[in-house]
């Protein structure tokens, strides 16, 4: 068994990897810790409660910052054309705010967790890295505690999808992610470059809902309104960007990967671009100089991937 902590910006995708997650033979899913992006902060908790309890499960849910890393940062609007108002497709997300909270805000329930059980905790990151890089800021330590962190965000050698340059996840707080990715820790992006690639029709994810129950047909209701908005970009479909880093730690063998420091550039009209400098290439003395080697995912077997995800979610 897997030890994951889902960091999470519910978020339509995110409600499909977190159902995922929770069916997983393999994964025990130990503790979910909410970061703001597809909606802010207040609404994307309140999802993360409401989804734990229509998906049935019990692991702890923690709030995590509505505020950048960086004190100050101006802040993005939120992708309401994409996920709604409410972050599930505009379904109606009842109020949750009876249900149990963990007290502790996320990054300090990362390092109390990640202590609790050294070299034991994959982190699956698919919001802004905020929470992350507070956890790193308090506590440095960590990095030699955590088994992995699994990244959806960036897109390294394919454009962007809210500047030509940048993936969202990346560009919503993008200190905070280059903080992540040169900390001496084992990262894996799996960005566009892969995610791209991950897509369920409207019909396959309907097929999908008439024999899975009532958390599938939940998940095709909510998705709607998301496949509503990239039938117009990519096809009458649902891209399952989170879901597919939640793959990831399950099924690596499906990813073609490739090693090398990454680094997110914080500034200028590419404000939020990752690039990766490959295992092997030589400049003169440069920022990328004593980096960590993290992972990159370039390639994916997307019908098995698509495949996994279907036998596990029903
Ligand atoms: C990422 O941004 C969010 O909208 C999605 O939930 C996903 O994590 C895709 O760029
Ligand atoms: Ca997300």
């Amino acid at each position: 068994m897997q030890k994951v902590i889902f960091d999470t910006d519910p978020g339509v995708d995110d409600a499909m990897a977190l159902l995922f997650l929770a069916r997983h033979p393999e994964v025990d899913l130990v503790g979910v810790t909410t970061t703001f992006g597809n909606a802010p902060i207040d609404i994307t908790t309140n999802n993360a409660l409401f989804l734990r309890r229509e998906f049935g499960f019990s692991a702890p849910i923690a709030k995590g910052s509505g505020d950048k890393y960086q004190p100050g940062r101006e802040t993005h609007p939120f992708p309401t054309f994409i996920h709604g108002d409410d972050g599930l497709g505009n379904i109606g997300v009842p109020d949750m705010s009876g249900e149990p909270l963990d007290p502790r805000p996320a990054h300090e329930f990362l390092i109390d967790m990640i202590k609790a059980h050294p070299g034991e905790i994959t982190i699956v990151a698919v919001g802004r890295m905020t929470n992350l890089a507070n956890a790193l800021r308090v506590a440095p330590e960590i990095t030699r505690l955590v088994k992995q962190v699994v990244i959806m965000g960036g897109a390294v050698d394919v454009p962007g999808n809210v500047n030509p340059a940048a993936e969202a996840n990346i560009h919503g707080d993008p200190e905070a992610a280059d903080a992540v990715m040169v900390a001496d820790w084992p990262v894996v992006l799996v960005g566009l470059d892969v995610t791209l690639k991950t897509v369920m029709t409207r019909s396959e994810l309907a097929a999908l809902a008439a024999r899975g129950g009532p958390a599938v047909e939940l998940l095709d209701r909510l998705s709607q309104f998301y496949i509503d908005f990239y039938s117009g970009q990519v096809e009458d479909a649902m891209v399952v960007h989170d879901t597919c880093a939640c793959v990831y730690v399950v099924a690596p063998e499906l990813f073609v990967t490739r090693p090398g420091a990454i680094r997110v550039l914080t500034t200028g009209i590419g404000e939020g671009k990752t690039m990766q400098k490959p295992d092997g290439m030589r400049f003169g003395p440069s920022a990328w100089d004593g980096l960590p080697s993290q992972l990159a995912c370039m390639d994916v077997k997307a019908a098995e991937l698509l495949a996994l995800v279907e036998e596990t979610l029903v």
